[in-house]
């Protein structure tokens, strides 16, 4: 079984791509809403939050685990993996990093939270492979699609407010360094421009994943939150397009 966690929904664009790939995939995910976000806490913090979502994942089953955060992936990573030695454990920043090599681009854009920027996961794995890097903290970004905030004017315009300087480099494609981002693709995509390739960090892990894990057993698929709000349902059944029910997470 495949466990999967994020500071809150943003992680269900790992399940979507998850889901699109193996339908019947088991899998449980846990969005620690009650805490979120991640991305403004200090290193420290989040390590100690990732170990504690890592620990209710294999609580309830997981084999294996998928960091669907780039904030956790980008500072808990080594501290995950060397607290659970035998368990399989998945980032989203290498998958993102390969996808772009693979693009053959000179310049790239990579949005993120303030820790995933912070700690130049990004930047300093793409500048040893030649490619020059414009890199955006997006703080806000996160509370905006946690609120369902994903079309509105106010949306837009602190769009145009982070992203200027980003469009103005012309980069060939632009890193969504944030599990949630993908959430807002639509009007990154209509600000850049359409020549510039969007790459979905998050999605970028499943193929990985799928080519390590097995599936066996039957199929189960659960969604944990740490705080329950109407809200959060009704955003992840229309990223899903299906009913999804949250249950309760108490870690
Ligand atoms: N979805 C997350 C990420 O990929 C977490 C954002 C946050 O909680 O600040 O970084």
């Amino acid at each position: 079984m495949i466990g999967l966690f994020d500071s809150g929904i943003g992680g269900l664009t790992v399940v979507r791509e998850l889901l699109r790939q193996a339908p019947d995939a088991s899998f449980v995910y846990l969005g620690d809403t009650a805490r979120t976000p991640y991305g403004n806490k200090s290193p420290e913090t989040v390590i100690r939050y990732a170990l504690e979502d890592a620990e209710f994942l294999l609580k309830h089953g997981a084999t294996s685990i998928v960091i669907a955060c780039n904030s956790a992936s980008a500072v808990a990573t080594e501290a995950l993996r060397r607290a659970h030695l035998s368990i399989p454990i998945f980032e989203v920043i290498t998958p993102a990093v390969e996808a772009v090599c693979r693009l053959n681009v000179g310049r790239v854009g990579v949005i993120g939270t303030r820790a995933t920027i912070a700690s130049r996961a990004y930047e300093s794995r793409l500048r040893e492979r030649g490619i020059e890097v414009i890199a955006k903290a997006c703080p806000l970004f996160v509370p905006l699609v946690e609120e369902g905030w994903l079309t509105d004017v106010e949306t837009k315009r602190i769009v145009k407010h982070y992203l200027s300087s980003i469009r103005q480099a012309q980069v060939d494609a632009m890193i969504l360094g944030c599990t949630h981002y993908p959430l807002l693709s639509e009007i990154i995509q209509r600000f850049m421009g359409k020549q510039v390739r969007l790459i979905d960090s998050g999605a970028m892990v499943v193929g990985e994943l799928l080519r390590h894990v097995s599936q066996d057993g039957a199929r189960s698929q659960r969604f944990f939150l740490t705080d329950l709000s109407a809200r959060s349902e009704e955003i992840a059944a229309q990223w899903l397009a299906r009913p999804v029910h949250f249950e309760k997470a108490d870690i």
